[in-house]
């Protein structure tokens, strides 16, 4: 079987940068207490009008551009995303119209900020079963349309933008592509992290739109925990029964939840910060973007090359959370 690799990352960034100053603004919070509590000086936010499917279409021509590949020869598209343009159709079916990709199929992966990882273990399946040579897969959130800019524990965390992979079969000569993967999920955590409003057990009306419930409701702190113990956790276990030590690991890119959730995901995996990816400064957590945003800063920074070993993790709601290694190749 075949290994899939990312052949290659393309992004899309609002331009329009909301920064920890315009935020002093608009609820009782500091530039200071974000920087020092979250680690985030800025996010990226849409112009009123734009769309999770205007970023997705612009991610993916620009890794269709940099790779030379056409859209006709896309096979699938997967997209993950909590802020879909609507509930249906798909985006991954509003992208492929308008890339012109004209012999593919595609759906939406929801999975909050797990969304790009296991879109990409779903993606390789296609390739390594030998079923498709392209796979597209997305993850773009526009987080501010699902975003209270009242509340100040959600409003200083998440911004929007996204990216896509292009992933193909590792040539029969070429050593690398994804390794392997540990995901869970743990529903018993569901209401920590949810936005309850507008599906089929509150369906929207006045009530549900007066009660704020198509905003995003969090417990920082209870998410914080988990988050800090299953990154660690299931990297861990990746490593050990693959016969890698942290030591092997030449780039570690976690989800972009909070600087401080990162450090100590680190720091209980022994991991010097050095070799972890960080930008979360730049972007805050844009949900399913974080991870081909990361790709996209560590590829410009030059910090990702041929045979690195490279761990991913990432933690969310539902809750969920997983890890995956990869040759990068
Ligand atoms: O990617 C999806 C998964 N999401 C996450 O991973 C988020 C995980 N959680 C977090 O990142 C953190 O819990 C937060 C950044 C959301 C909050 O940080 P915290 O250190 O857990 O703060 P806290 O909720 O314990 O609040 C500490 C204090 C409280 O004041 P008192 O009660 O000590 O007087 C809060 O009212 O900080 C206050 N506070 C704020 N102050 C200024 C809470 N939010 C703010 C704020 N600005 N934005």
């Amino acid at each position: 079987m075949p290994r899939a690799k990312i052949k290659g990352i393309g992004t899309s960034i609002p331009e329009k940068i909301l920064s920890n100053y315009d935020l002093e603004k608009m609820v009782d919070t500091s530039n200071q207490w974000i920087v020092e509590r979250t680690g985030i000086h800025q996010r990226r936010i849409v112009e009123p009008g734009t769309t999770t499917s205007d970023l997705a279409t612009e991610a993916t021509k620009n890794v269709l551009a940099s790779t030379g590949t056409a859209a006709t020869d896309v096979d699938l598209i997967v997209c993950a995303t909590i802020t879909p343009d609507m509930i249906l159709p798909a985006t991954a079916c509003l992208v492929q119209d308008r890339i012109g990709a004209k012999h593919c199929w595609g759906f939406d992966l929801s999975i909050a900020c797990s969304g790009f990882l296991y879109a990409l273990q779903v993606g390789a399946q296609f390739i390594e079963t030998g079923a498709h040579k392209n796979v597209i897969v997305l993850g773009v959130d526009v987080m501010s349309s699902i975003i209270d800019y009242t509340d100040r524990q959600t409003c200083i965390i998440f911004g929007d933008g996204g990216g896509a992979a292009l992933l193909t079969p590792c040539q029969e000569d070429e050593e690398g592509g994804i390794i392997d993967f540990i995901h869970e999920v743990d529903g018993s955590g569901g209401q920590y992290l949810c936005l309850p409003g507008g599906g089929s057990k509150y369906p929207a009306n006045h009530e549900t739109v007066d009660g704020k419930m198509h905003y995003i409701h969090q417990e920082g702190k209870v998410v914080f925990k988990y988050a800090t113990r299953k990154m660690p956790e299931l990297c861990l276990k990746l490593l050990q029964r693959n016969g890698y030590t942290s030591d092997d690991v030449s780039l570690f890119v976690p989800h972009q939840a909070n600087l401080r959730i990162i450090s100590a995901a680190a720091d209980r995996m022994n991991m010097p910060m050095e070799r972890v990816l960080v930008n979360i400064d730049e972007y805050g957590n844009t949900t399913a973007g974080t991870l081909p945003l990361a790709l996209d800063t560590a590829l410009r920074k030059g910090r990702l090359k041929k045979g690195d070993l490279v761990l991913f993790a990432v933690v969310g709601a539902g809750l969920s959370a997983g890890a995956m290694l990869m040759r990068w190749a």
